[in-house]
């Protein structure tokens, strides 16, 4: 490394070294507020799908009517319920309305992207004759987060110990979190860390197993369920999973 350092450089590092903990603090609370209601919004389009669960799985029924449109709506009065935000009237909504900038451009995305998978799999829903069609709360979630993932720099995630779809498998970071909160009884909370130093925040959401679960997830464990994956063996409030946020931070 070269031994001449200006004055100048010198400078500079004391001011950012002076500064980076306010803004730094500032932007890690938008990301984290924002990553939580990422979070929540997929949570609620699970909870869309699981309402409509007997209407997709109806194989008396052809069009189903549950178009793009009306998930939508279900959508954004559900996350209305969880959160008391108004997602439909973000872009008119009065400066009382406090969001991150941040958390105002990527809700409106991830609903975008969750509607699109809606839309996409219309063919699927509208099939006659079909009673279970593998639409469910966990197969649209990974999709609409992926698809989601694809645009943000926030990356959107669902997972769990031993995933069912490889690509749900957690990282190294996530499946120490999971183990932690297995081993605990059961938390509203959600897990937020700083990690490689300072540099991504991580927000980890952990689902818990209710009865309606246990249809696939539950006894008898290693027997195929209607999905023909092999169960689990779990038990109401047993940990599901997690949905997971990583984002960046510019450490401005
Ligand atoms: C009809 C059977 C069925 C029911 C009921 C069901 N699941 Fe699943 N679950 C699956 C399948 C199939 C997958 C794999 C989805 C995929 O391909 O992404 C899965 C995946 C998951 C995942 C993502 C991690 C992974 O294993 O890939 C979580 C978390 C999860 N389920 C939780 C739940 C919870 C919580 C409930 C109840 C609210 C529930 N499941 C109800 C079949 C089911």
């Amino acid at each position: 490394m070269n031994s001449r350092v200006t004055v100048k450089g010198v400078v500079l590092v004391a001011f950012v070294l002076l500064h980076a903990p306010l803004t730094w603090a500032v932007e890690r609370a938008e990301v984290e507020e924002t990553a939580r209601l990422l979070a929540k919004l997929l949570e609620s389009g699970r909870a869309v799908i699981e309402r409509n669960q007997p209407l997709i799985d109806d194989p008396h029924k052809g069009d189903k009517g549950l178009t793009p449109e009306l998930f939508e709506a279900e959508l954004v009065r559900e996350f209305r319920a969880k959160s008391g935000i108004d997602l439909s009237a973000l872009p008119t909504a009065p400066v009382s309305v406090v969001l991150p900038p941040l958390a105002k451009e990527l809700l409106p995305a991830l609903v975008q992207a969750s509607r699109e998978v809606v839309r996409d799999a219309q063919v699927v829903i509208n099939q006659r004759g079909i009673g279970y069609k593998n639409f469910i709360p966990a197969t649209w979630g990974s999709q609409a987060s992926a698809r989601f993932s694809k645009s943000a720099h926030i990356r959107l995630k669902q997972t769990a110990l031993d995933a069912r779809n490889p690509k749900n498998e957690p990282d190294e970071y996530e499946a120490s979190v999971l183990k932690w909160l297995a081993a605990r009884p059961r938390a509203e909370a959600y897990v937020s860390e700083l990690t490689e130093e300072g540099q991504t925040l991580r927000v980890v959401m952990p689902i818990y197993y209710a009865k309606d679960c246990l249809a696939c997830h539950g006894e008898p464990k290693g027997v195929l369920d209607i999905s023909g994956y092999p169960r689990e063996g779990h038990k109401e409030g047993d940990l599901a999973g997690a949905i997971t946020v990583t984002a960046p931070l510019s450490n401005r």
